[in-house]
């Protein structure tokens, strides 16, 4: 046989780093981070281990660990003291992620992304003010205590989206002026970029990016983070606003019009089993592209490899990779410390 064309060769030890595609750094990675106003100490996060709620107090702390691993960026999550139904204490100037970031500047040089959703701080769960029919749906739930009876009737278009965007500028000024270094808005409101970008340019914030979860899809992927945040809808579902798994030319339409709005970067949300989205979201704009390796994601490797089925630390650092491969910047993942800490190790050898 004549084989001229051998792939092989540039397999060996020695050239194989020579010819590598791609390549994940910590300072691709940025690592969620919990804060619970509700806590007194750290309370571990049963369906994610290894990660936990942390009491303001500790949440400089928390920040300091991130950063001793080599991953420089948080995006910080907060649980609030209490909930009501507009979600107010996600804009208040005492609520547990304001607190969180005076803290976080005053004792760190990480830089802070926030999360800007309501799920956490509704009392309802859903991520912005419910309509009118959807109040009254879910009054009706409550009085009749009958989920199975209502929980049928799912309310039609659960979240006002323009009275939303307004708590939604509310919010992105707290956190701005709280010291966020980036804004990241999750909750799939039409107009969220451009509401959030006027108001923080007309506040003398011009110099806040924001990076948009543009094309989050309704994913049964978030169900650990939803433990974890406390967030879960208490009934129906985000199908009004967050996108359908099965659909591709709609992500390419959020991502543009996004960034239409100003976005400075553009998130992709789940991320491994949405890769061929990434590539599209990739190809479509020139911004800086980021993927969410979700709660569901991290779980299942962990359970895994509990059972000793799977290598965590291999499939972790291949998994990250793989979303790098497919167009992805940046990665927000709950395994960044973890990977960070293998890949310095990698490194030193
Ligand atoms: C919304 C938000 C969610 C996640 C990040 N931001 C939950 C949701 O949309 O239900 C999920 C992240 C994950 O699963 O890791 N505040």
């Amino acid at each position: 046989m004549d084989i001229t064309k051998r792939p092989r060769r540039l397999r060996s030890d020695g050239v194989r780093p020579l010819v590598s595609e791609t390549a994940l750094s910590p300072s691709d990675l940025i690592a969620p981070v919990f804060v619970d106003a509700t806590a007194d100490e750290r309370v571990p996060i049963e369906s994610m281990p290894g990660h936990e709620r942390v009491p303001v107090e500790g949440i400089a702390e928390r920040v300091r660990e991130v950063r001793e691993t080599g991953v420089e960026a948080v995006m910080l999550f907060g649980i609030p003291e209490e909930k009501d139904e507009r979600g107010t204490r996600a804009w208040a100037d005492n609520g547990v992620v304001q607190r969180a970031l005076r803290r976080i500047s005053e004792e760190t040089d990480a830089y802070v992304i926030t999360d800007l959703c309501f799920c956490e701080y509704t009392s309802h769960g859903h991520c912005g003010i419910l309509t009118s029919e959807a109040r009254e749906g879910w009054e009706e739930l409550r009085s009749s205590d009958g989920i199975e009876e209502g929980a049928e009737e799912d309310p039609h278009m659960t979240v006002d989206n323009d009275a939303t965007l307004e708590l939604i500028e509310r919010t992105a000024l707290s956190q701005a002026e709280a010291g966020a270094d980036m804004i990241a808005p999750s909750g799939m409101m039409d107009g969220m970029v451009a509401t959030i970008r006027d108001t923080l340019d007309r506040e003398g914030f011009t110099e806040v990016p924001i990076m948009s979860y543009a094309v989050k899809y309704e994913s049964a992927f978030y169900g650990p983070f939803r433990d974890a945040a406390d967030g879960a809808p208490s009934f129906g579902d985000r199908r009004h606003y967050q996108m359908d798994p099965a659909n591709r030319r709609e992500a390419i339409r959020e991502a543009r019009l996004d960034a239409e709005q100003g976005a400075d970067a553009l998130m992709v949300k789940p991320a491994l089993p949405y890769l061929d989205i990434v590539r599209d979201v990739r190809e479509t704009t020139d911004l800086p592209v980021a993927a969410y390796n979700v709660s569901g994601e991290y779980a299942m490797l962990h359970a895994a490899a509990g059972k000793g089925w799977l290598d965590l630390e291999a499939v972790a650092a291949e998994s990250l990779l793989s979303i790098k491969r497919a167009g992805a910047d940046l990665i927000l993942t709950y395994f960044a410390e973890s990977v960070a800490e293998t890949l310095s190790a990698d490194h030193r050898t």
